[in-house]
């Protein structure tokens, strides 16, 4: 078999990165001769790897860090939905013209149905952090129907940022301090909890911290935490001790991979056989 160099994800660093290996699987399960490459990209080198992304044969780039804004500027169209997190984390060729989109929104919606069966439509959410993957979260939560979510953050104008790029007359993001007696009062009405801020993050500012405790939440309410490492993050201990369901946001990335191999092959991915390659990698 011959493989060429059309699809792919850059980064920098990339050696870590799992892509390579679950993507792999899928072209191969599809018979599509092409090698998921790894392109180790610094800025400077950004220009260069742009005019290959545009040669005739080039199909798709996962981008991940530190390119997910930077590449902004390179593509050009970015979709509704890249417009919106104001991030990109997949790029597709077509005709020479570059497309920008992020899949972190529906790869967290799947995820979360896929692990704990919630389907956000009508549904109420408190969601810790105002950082990037906050945004990402939100918006998928929006156009997945959910009925109200509040935002509860360190630095409250993050949070205010958030909620006015969200808010429309038709739905309202709302804001609160991190401080326990408002967090209380929301959370004993949510169906659903998501810690986007790094406290319980290996390596992290405060790894044996959770957002909230146990004490505070509703027995039955779903929490999902974006950080995966552990993979039992201290949030994740707290909503199992009152009773509740529990996702992490593991699948959370290779679905975020899923979603990008469909849209840029126009294939069913081959879910069970991905998530089996990155669980061994
Ligand atoms: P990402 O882009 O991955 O979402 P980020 O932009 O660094 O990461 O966001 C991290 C989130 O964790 C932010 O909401 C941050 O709060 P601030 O907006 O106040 O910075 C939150 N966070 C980080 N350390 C924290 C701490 N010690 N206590 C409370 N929140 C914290």
């Amino acid at each position: 078999m011959t493989y060429k160099e059309n699809i792919g994800i850059i980064g920098h660093p990339i050696g870590h990165s799992k892509s390579p290996i679950f993507q792999q699987v899928a072209l191969d399960y599809h018979n599509i001769q092409e090698k998921f490459t790894a392109w180790d990209i610094s800025d400077e080198e950004l220009p260069k790897i742009v005019e290959h992304f545009k040669s005739k044969n080039f199909i798709a780039s996962c981008i991940t860090l530190p390119h997910k804004l930077n590449i902004m500027k390179y593509v050009d169209n970015l979709t509704e939905t890249a417009k919106k997190v104001g991030a990109v984390n997949w790029i597709f060729n077509n005709k020479g013209k570059l497309t920008g989109h992020n899949t972190d929104c529906s790869g967290f919606i799947r995820s979360l149905k896929d692990q704990t069966g919630l389907n956000p439509n009508s549904k109420n959410a408190l969601v810790f952090g105002a950082g990037g993957a906050s945004r990402a979260i939100v918006y998928g939560l929006k156009i997945s129907g959910i009925n109200s979510i509040t935002i509860s953050n360190r630095t409250i104008e993050n949070a205010e940022k958030i909620a006015s790029d969200f808010s429309d007359k038709n739905f309202l993001v709302n804001v609160i301090n991190f401080e326990k007696t408002q967090i209380d009062k929301v959370a004993s009405d949510v169906d659903l909890i998501v810690n986007t801020s790094s406290l319980g993050m290996t390596g992290g500012p405060a790894p044996n911290t959770s957002p909230i405790y146990s004490n505070s939440i509703r027995k039955s309410i779903v929490g999902y935490d974006i950080v995966y490492a552990p993979i039992e993050t201290p949030f994740l201990k707290e909503i199992k001790s009152s009773g509740g369901i529990t996702g992490n946001g593991i699948s959370m990335l290779v679905y975020q991979g899923i979603e990008g191999f469909e849209m840029a092959t126009g294939l069913n991915a081959p879910v069970e056989k991905m998530f089996e390659a990155f669980r061994k990698a």
